[in-house]
Protein backbone atom coordinates (compact mmCIF):
# COMPACT_ATOMS: atom_id res chain seq x y z
CA UNK A 1 0.00 0.00 0.00
CA UNK A 2 1.17 3.41 -0.59
CA UNK A 3 0.13 6.50 0.79
CA UNK A 4 1.18 10.45 -0.02
CA UNK A 5 0.65 13.83 1.82
CA UNK A 6 -2.58 13.76 0.18
CA UNK A 7 -3.71 10.26 1.16
CA UNK A 8 -4.50 9.14 4.72
CA UNK A 9 -3.92 5.36 5.99
CA UNK A 10 -7.05 3.59 6.79
CA UNK A 11 -6.12 2.44 10.36
CA UNK A 12 -6.95 -0.98 10.71
CA UNK A 13 -5.64 -1.49 14.67
CA UNK A 14 -3.87 0.89 17.17
CA UNK A 15 -1.82 3.89 16.07
CA UNK A 16 1.41 1.84 17.27
CA UNK A 17 1.87 -1.48 18.66
CA UNK A 18 5.03 -3.47 19.49
CA UNK A 19 4.99 -7.43 20.37
CA UNK A 20 7.29 -9.54 21.79
CA UNK A 21 9.84 -7.59 19.94
CA UNK A 22 13.64 -7.74 19.56
CA UNK A 23 16.13 -5.80 17.76
CA UNK A 24 19.81 -6.45 17.39
CA UNK A 25 22.25 -3.74 15.83
CA UNK A 26 25.69 -4.76 14.61
CA UNK A 27 24.64 -8.21 16.26
CA UNK A 28 23.95 -7.54 19.20
CA UNK A 29 20.78 -7.59 20.98
CA UNK A 30 19.38 -4.02 21.52
CA UNK A 31 15.59 -4.46 22.44
CA UNK A 32 14.25 -7.49 23.93
CA UNK A 33 10.57 -8.65 24.99
CA UNK A 34 9.28 -5.38 23.92
CA UNK A 35 5.14 -5.24 24.59
CA UNK A 36 3.28 -2.23 24.72
CA UNK A 37 0.12 -0.82 22.86
CA UNK A 38 0.00 3.06 21.93
CA UNK A 39 -3.81 4.60 20.92
CA UNK A 40 -4.40 7.48 18.69
CA UNK A 41 -4.64 10.89 21.00
CA UNK A 42 -1.97 9.51 23.53
CA UNK A 43 1.32 11.50 24.62
CA UNK A 44 3.86 8.80 25.30
CA UNK A 45 7.05 10.16 26.76
CA UNK A 46 10.11 7.61 26.34
CA UNK A 47 12.63 7.53 29.02
CA UNK A 48 16.14 5.46 29.51
CA UNK A 49 19.54 5.66 30.04
CA UNK A 50 22.06 6.47 27.07
CA UNK A 51 22.49 3.47 24.42
CA UNK A 52 18.87 1.80 26.42
CA UNK A 53 17.25 1.88 22.93
CA UNK A 54 14.94 4.51 22.52
CA UNK A 55 16.77 5.51 19.10
CA UNK A 56 16.82 2.29 17.55
CA UNK A 57 12.74 1.62 18.90
CA UNK A 58 11.98 4.77 17.20
CA UNK A 59 13.87 3.17 14.03
CA UNK A 60 12.37 0.32 14.16
CA UNK A 61 8.55 1.97 14.33
CA UNK A 62 9.92 3.96 11.07
CA UNK A 63 10.11 0.80 9.51
CA UNK A 64 14.19 1.67 9.40
CA UNK A 65 15.66 -1.46 11.01
CA UNK A 66 14.01 -4.96 11.19
CA UNK A 67 13.24 -6.95 13.96
CA UNK A 68 14.85 -9.63 14.75
CA UNK A 69 12.52 -11.04 16.20
CA UNK A 70 8.03 -10.44 16.79
CA UNK A 71 6.83 -7.00 15.18
CA UNK A 72 5.73 -3.38 15.23
CA UNK A 73 2.63 -2.22 13.66
CA UNK A 74 1.79 1.40 12.86
CA UNK A 75 -1.79 1.98 11.91
CA UNK A 76 -2.00 -1.65 11.99
CA UNK A 77 0.33 -2.28 9.68
CA UNK A 78 4.48 -3.67 9.03
CA UNK A 79 5.96 0.36 8.60
CA UNK A 80 8.75 -2.49 6.22
CA UNK A 81 5.46 -2.77 3.88
CA UNK A 82 4.19 0.41 3.59
CA UNK A 83 4.80 4.28 2.74
CA UNK A 84 4.20 6.46 5.63
CA UNK A 85 4.64 9.61 3.68
CA UNK A 86 2.48 12.60 5.18
CA UNK A 87 0.88 10.09 8.02
CA UNK A 88 4.08 10.17 10.40
CA UNK A 89 5.83 13.04 11.27
CA UNK A 90 9.21 12.69 12.37
CA UNK A 91 11.75 15.08 14.56
CA UNK A 92 15.14 13.08 14.62
CA UNK A 93 17.64 13.23 17.66
CA UNK A 94 19.82 16.55 16.64
CA UNK A 95 17.36 17.88 14.20
CA UNK A 96 17.72 21.22 14.96
CA UNK A 97 21.47 20.88 13.65
CA UNK A 98 20.99 22.05 10.42
CA UNK A 99 23.91 23.54 8.72
CA UNK A 100 23.97 27.14 9.01
CA UNK A 101 25.26 27.30 5.59
CA UNK A 102 22.26 26.22 4.40
CA UNK A 103 20.65 29.73 3.17
CA UNK A 104 16.36 28.87 3.70
CA UNK A 105 14.06 30.56 4.88
CA UNK A 106 11.47 29.54 7.68
CA UNK A 107 8.64 29.00 5.07
CA UNK A 108 10.96 27.19 3.03
CA UNK A 109 12.26 24.74 5.81
CA UNK A 110 8.46 24.17 6.69
CA UNK A 111 7.17 23.55 3.62
CA UNK A 112 9.73 20.69 3.32
CA UNK A 113 7.54 19.17 5.68
CA UNK A 114 4.81 18.74 2.94
CA UNK A 115 7.21 17.13 0.28
CA UNK A 116 6.40 13.23 -0.64
CA UNK A 117 7.75 11.49 -3.24
CA UNK A 118 5.30 12.10 -5.65
CA UNK A 119 5.59 16.29 -5.61
CA UNK A 120 9.37 16.29 -5.09
CA UNK A 121 9.61 19.38 -7.66
CA UNK A 122 6.74 21.64 -6.59
CA UNK A 123 8.30 23.05 -3.32
CA UNK A 124 7.33 26.83 -4.70
CA UNK A 125 3.87 26.07 -5.07
CA UNK A 126 3.53 24.59 -1.72
CA UNK A 127 5.20 27.27 0.55
CA UNK A 128 1.68 29.19 0.65
CA UNK A 129 0.16 25.79 1.10
CA UNK A 130 -2.53 26.01 3.96
CA UNK A 131 -0.78 23.49 5.78
CA UNK A 132 2.34 25.66 5.83
CA UNK A 133 0.68 28.57 7.00
CA UNK A 134 -0.73 26.41 9.88
CA UNK A 135 2.44 24.91 10.63
CA UNK A 136 3.97 27.87 11.24
CA UNK A 137 1.36 29.69 13.47
CA UNK A 138 1.05 26.59 15.44
CA UNK A 139 4.77 26.88 16.09
CA UNK A 140 4.42 30.60 17.08
CA UNK A 141 7.01 31.54 13.31
CA UNK A 142 4.54 33.04 11.37
CA UNK A 143 5.99 36.39 11.85
CA UNK A 144 9.84 35.20 11.19
CA UNK A 145 8.01 33.14 8.30
CA UNK A 146 11.10 35.35 6.03
CA UNK A 147 13.98 34.52 7.64
CA UNK A 148 16.77 32.95 7.35
CA UNK A 149 17.07 29.88 9.35
CA UNK A 150 20.40 30.58 10.65
CA UNK A 151 19.60 33.53 12.21
CA UNK A 152 16.68 31.75 14.40
CA UNK A 153 17.87 30.70 18.15
CA UNK A 154 18.41 27.42 18.82
CA UNK A 155 14.72 27.47 20.32
CA UNK A 156 13.05 28.92 17.37
CA UNK A 157 15.22 26.38 15.38
CA UNK A 158 13.90 23.67 16.99
CA UNK A 159 10.38 25.13 16.99
CA UNK A 160 11.09 25.50 13.08
CA UNK A 161 11.64 21.64 12.29
CA UNK A 162 8.78 20.71 14.49
CA UNK A 163 6.66 22.65 12.15
CA UNK A 164 8.40 21.12 9.50
CA UNK A 165 6.92 17.64 10.63
CA UNK A 166 3.22 18.71 11.37
CA UNK A 167 3.40 21.00 7.98
CA UNK A 168 2.37 17.05 6.43
CA UNK A 169 -0.83 17.19 9.18
CA UNK A 170 0.48 13.87 10.36
CA UNK A 171 -1.94 12.01 12.59
CA UNK A 172 1.53 10.33 14.48
CA UNK A 173 4.05 12.66 15.60
CA UNK A 174 7.35 11.24 16.84
CA UNK A 175 10.10 13.35 18.07
CA UNK A 176 13.97 12.33 19.33
CA UNK A 177 14.91 14.50 21.75
CA UNK A 178 13.07 17.41 20.87
CA UNK A 179 14.04 19.76 23.66
CA UNK A 180 18.07 19.31 23.63
CA UNK A 181 19.69 22.87 23.51
CA UNK A 182 16.42 24.34 24.04
CA UNK A 183 16.22 27.55 26.48
CA UNK A 184 13.78 27.35 29.29
CA UNK A 185 11.18 29.80 27.58
CA UNK A 186 11.39 28.52 24.18
CA UNK A 187 11.02 24.87 26.19
CA UNK A 188 8.26 25.73 27.98
CA UNK A 189 6.77 26.86 24.51
CA UNK A 190 7.48 23.54 22.75
CA UNK A 191 6.00 21.54 25.69
CA UNK A 192 2.60 23.74 25.63
CA UNK A 193 2.79 23.33 22.13
CA UNK A 194 2.92 19.63 21.77
CA UNK A 195 0.10 19.61 24.62
CA UNK A 196 -2.24 21.37 22.81
CA UNK A 197 -1.85 19.24 19.47
CA UNK A 198 -2.54 16.45 21.58
CA UNK A 199 -5.37 17.72 23.20
CA UNK A 200 -7.05 20.29 20.12
CA UNK A 201 -5.58 18.48 16.92
CA UNK A 202 -6.22 14.84 18.54
CA UNK A 203 -2.34 14.40 17.51
CA UNK A 204 -0.78 11.02 19.00
CA UNK A 205 2.86 11.57 20.02
CA UNK A 206 6.11 9.55 21.10
CA UNK A 207 8.49 11.94 22.61
CA UNK A 208 11.61 10.29 23.49
CA UNK A 209 13.25 12.95 26.10
CA UNK A 210 16.09 12.85 28.63
CA UNK A 211 14.27 15.64 30.56
CA UNK A 212 12.07 14.24 32.94
CA UNK A 213 10.68 17.11 34.44
CA UNK A 214 9.35 17.72 30.62
CA UNK A 215 7.86 14.40 30.79
CA UNK A 216 6.02 15.01 33.73
CA UNK A 217 4.70 18.37 32.45
CA UNK A 218 3.25 17.28 29.36
CA UNK A 219 2.99 13.44 28.64
CA UNK A 220 0.52 11.07 30.16
CA UNK A 221 2.27 7.92 29.79
CA UNK A 222 5.64 7.21 30.39
CA UNK A 223 7.80 4.25 29.39
CA UNK A 224 11.18 4.06 30.69
CA UNK A 225 13.19 1.78 28.47
CA UNK A 226 16.84 0.47 29.21
CA UNK A 227 16.99 -2.89 26.80
CA UNK A 228 13.97 -4.02 27.56
CA UNK A 229 10.83 -2.00 29.19
CA UNK A 230 11.42 -1.03 32.98
CA UNK A 231 8.01 0.42 33.17
CA UNK A 232 5.08 1.27 31.40
CA UNK A 233 2.43 3.62 33.15
CA UNK A 234 0.76 6.82 33.85
CA UNK A 235 3.35 9.49 34.52
CA UNK A 236 2.35 10.46 37.58
CA UNK A 237 3.16 7.10 38.59
CA UNK A 238 6.31 6.93 37.66
CA UNK A 239 8.57 5.00 40.36
CA UNK A 240 11.47 6.75 42.26
CA UNK A 241 13.90 6.01 39.20
CA UNK A 242 17.11 6.29 41.13
CA UNK A 243 15.74 3.07 42.37
CA UNK A 244 16.15 1.59 38.62
CA UNK A 245 19.32 0.26 37.60
CA UNK A 246 21.42 1.74 35.28
CA UNK A 247 20.64 5.24 35.21
CA UNK A 248 23.18 6.61 33.32
CA UNK A 249 22.30 9.89 31.29
CA UNK A 250 19.43 10.38 33.50
CA UNK A 251 21.67 12.12 35.68
CA UNK A 252 21.77 15.78 34.17
CA UNK A 253 17.98 15.29 34.39
CA UNK A 254 17.70 15.40 37.82
CA UNK A 255 20.42 18.63 38.15
CA UNK A 256 18.01 20.68 35.40
CA UNK A 257 15.18 19.57 37.56
CA UNK A 258 17.13 20.80 40.84
CA UNK A 259 17.90 23.93 39.35
CA UNK A 260 14.30 24.72 37.96
CA UNK A 261 13.39 24.05 41.85
CA UNK A 262 16.01 26.63 43.00
N1 LIG B 1 24.40 2.37 13.93
C1 LIG B 1 24.62 1.54 14.94
N2 LIG B 1 25.27 0.37 14.77
C2 LIG B 1 25.47 -0.47 15.77
N3 LIG B 1 25.06 -0.26 17.04
C3 LIG B 1 24.43 0.88 17.27
C4 LIG B 1 24.16 1.83 16.25
N4 LIG B 1 23.50 2.87 16.80
C5 LIG B 1 23.35 2.58 18.08
N5 LIG B 1 23.91 1.39 18.37
C6 LIG B 1 23.94 0.74 19.68
O1 LIG B 1 22.62 0.38 20.03
C7 LIG B 1 22.41 0.64 21.41
C8 LIG B 1 21.18 1.51 21.59
O2 LIG B 1 21.45 2.77 20.99
P1 LIG B 1 20.34 3.88 20.83
O3 LIG B 1 20.94 4.94 19.98
O4 LIG B 1 19.08 3.27 20.41
O5 LIG B 1 20.19 4.37 22.35
P2 LIG B 1 19.45 5.64 22.92
O6 LIG B 1 18.62 5.16 24.05
O7 LIG B 1 18.77 6.38 21.84
O8 LIG B 1 20.67 6.48 23.49
P3 LIG B 1 20.85 8.09 23.63
O9 LIG B 1 20.08 8.46 24.86
O10 LIG B 1 22.31 8.26 23.81
O11 LIG B 1 20.34 8.74 22.39
C9 LIG B 1 23.70 1.24 21.96
O12 LIG B 1 24.44 0.22 22.58
C10 LIG B 1 24.40 1.73 20.73
O13 LIG B 1 25.80 1.64 20.88
MG1 LIG C 1 18.98 8.28 21.01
Amino acid sequence: MQADSSSRINRVGSMLEASDLYVNRSGRLVLEDINFVIEKGEFVGIVGPNGGGKSTLLLTILGILQPTKGNVSVFGYDPKTINFNGNVGWVSQSAASIPTKMRMTVRELISLGTISTRDLFSIRRRKNDASVVRAMELVGLSDLADMDIARLSGGQRQRAVIGRALASNAELLIFDEPLVNVDRDSRNGILKLLDDLCHNEDKTLLMVSHDLTAIRQSAHRVIYLDGKVQFDGKTSEIPDLSGLAGLVGLEDVHKHANQEEE
